[in-house]
């Protein structure tokens, strides 16, 4: 026998060993399983297809939605997987049913590229804009991208669909654009007050220096005008469409040939030459601050002559090269304002705009400084004369940062 010679203690002690190294075995043989499990579940990372009922509506989607987000406990054990896209990703069907398929009496707005509807979409209201073309792979990742960047003064994308054609899900604001509210298009609305105006400047800079300077990438919008400055019911303002212009791009050919942009708003060197840089936003956030003076479009027809238009800004420049500047601005200022308006701060404004929309690209100040120089002068106590200011180059380098 081959146990012969062990005592009757060792033999326990043997025994006692292969048991423990059996259940050490087991241990291992377990935890290497379920951590395989774990893992394959953490790399699903197939996009989410929405099913209609599961949605909690509100911002705490988006942040929970993000790459590499949570584990979806609700799913079955046997399909695990992580909701990715499902907040941002709606079918046709939920849309139609929300806008009552598309219908007139949902229709909030008509632009060059798209019909907008409104719609009550997971609990939220929004504006369902369908697109008049198609996304490339390209633009759905960008359009991923965007549903991330989040700011105050910027409307924000909270989705999208592409069955049949391109829609794209906003947050929706009630108080219409800023255009209409200017030329009077919104029923029993007061005029805005100046002060009210002033504060719309800023929050549309404010959104703006945030896409021009603190997203990753950073954007140029490329389309800023009083139709994209949207007015919820406090009154702040908030920039549409950033980020769509890459969209509009690759529909119309290749990124040097097709011009994105309004007539009467575009800067000179992106016209002529299609130079793109941040200081294009500046020139049409100019235009939008004469408008706001003047209430008036930024091409001027001529009634009397049809055919013959003047721009915004030429108008501005001929009373700023007056010999009396200052009488010939309050000429300009919305007669719906009456006499209720501080002259100092309209001619602050006005400097501003007529910086912004230097011919130069460099002359013009970054939307940073836009920024401080309309903090200083909504300010009430502000005792600072803006017109120094952008006569004094050097300080105005300095508030830029250059
Ligand atoms: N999120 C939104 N909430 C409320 N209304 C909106 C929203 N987005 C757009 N609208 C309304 O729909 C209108 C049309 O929007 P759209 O962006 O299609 O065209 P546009 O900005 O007027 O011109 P363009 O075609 O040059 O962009 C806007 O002017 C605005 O009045
Ligand atoms: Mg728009």
């Amino acid at each position: 026998m081959l146990l012969t010679g062990f005592s009757g203690g060792a033999i326990t002690g043997i025994s006692v060993a292969a048991v423990l190294v059996v259940a050490l075995l087991a241990v291992c043989v377990y935890i290497t399983f379920y951590r395989g499990r774990k893992t394959e579940e953490n790399l699903n990372l197939e996009p989410y297809k929405h099913s209609s009922n599961k949605h909690v509506p509100g911002q705490a989607n988006f942040e929970n939605s993000s790459e590499g987000g949570s584990l979806n406990k609700g799913s079955s054990p046997e399909v695990p997987r992580i909701a990715v896209d499902k907040s941002i990703e709606f079918s046709y069907d939920e849309l139609a049913n929300a806008s009552d398929n598309f219908s007139t009496a949902y229709k909030i707005g008509q632009g060059g590229f798209a019909s907008v509807y409104y719609g009550e979409l997971r609990g939220e209201k929004a504006a369902i804009k369908k697109m008049d073309m198609q996304a490339t792979k390209e633009f759905l990742a960008e359009l991923k991208v965007l549903t991330h960047v989040h700011h105050l003064n910027l409307v924000r994308l909270i989705g999208y669909c592409i069955e049949g054609s391109l829609f794209l899900v906003y947050e929706y604001i009630e108080n219409g654009n800023l255009s209409q509210h200017l030329r009077g298009f919104v029923p029993g609305k007061v005029p805005l007050p100046w002060s009210t105006r002033v504060k719309i400047a800023l929050d549309a800079a404010r959104g703006l220096e945030y896409i021009h300077e603190h997203t990753v990438p950073v954007y140029i919008h490329r389309d800023i005008k009083t139709a994209n400055i949207l007015i919820d019911k406090n009154f702040r303002a908030k920039v549409a469409d950033f980020g769509l212009t890459k969209l509009i791009e690759t529909e119309g050919g290749s990124m040097n040939t097709r011009l994105v942009g309004t007539f009467g708003y575009m800067a000179p060197e992106y016209g002529q030459f299609g130079d793109v840089s941040p200081k294009i936003d500046v020139y049409a956030f100019g235009v939008v601050l004469y408008e706001l003076i003047s209430a008036k479009q930024a091409i001027i027809r001529n009634s009397e002559i049809a055919t013959e238009s003047k721009g915004l800004i030429g108008l501005f420049e001929d009373v700023l090269n007056e010999v009396d500047p200052r009488e010939g601005i309050c000429k300009l200022v919305d007669p719906k304002l009456g006499d209720d308006y501080p002259l100092d701060s309209v001619w602050n404004v006005a400097l501003l705009a007529k910086a912004c929309t230097q011919e130069n690209p460099q002359l013009r100040p970054s939307m940073r400084s836009i920024v401080v120089a309309l903090m200083t002068i909504s300010s009430t106590s502000a005792d600072w004369n803006l017109g120094e200011f952008y006569e004094n180059q050097g300080l105005a380098h300095l508030i830029s940062g250059r």
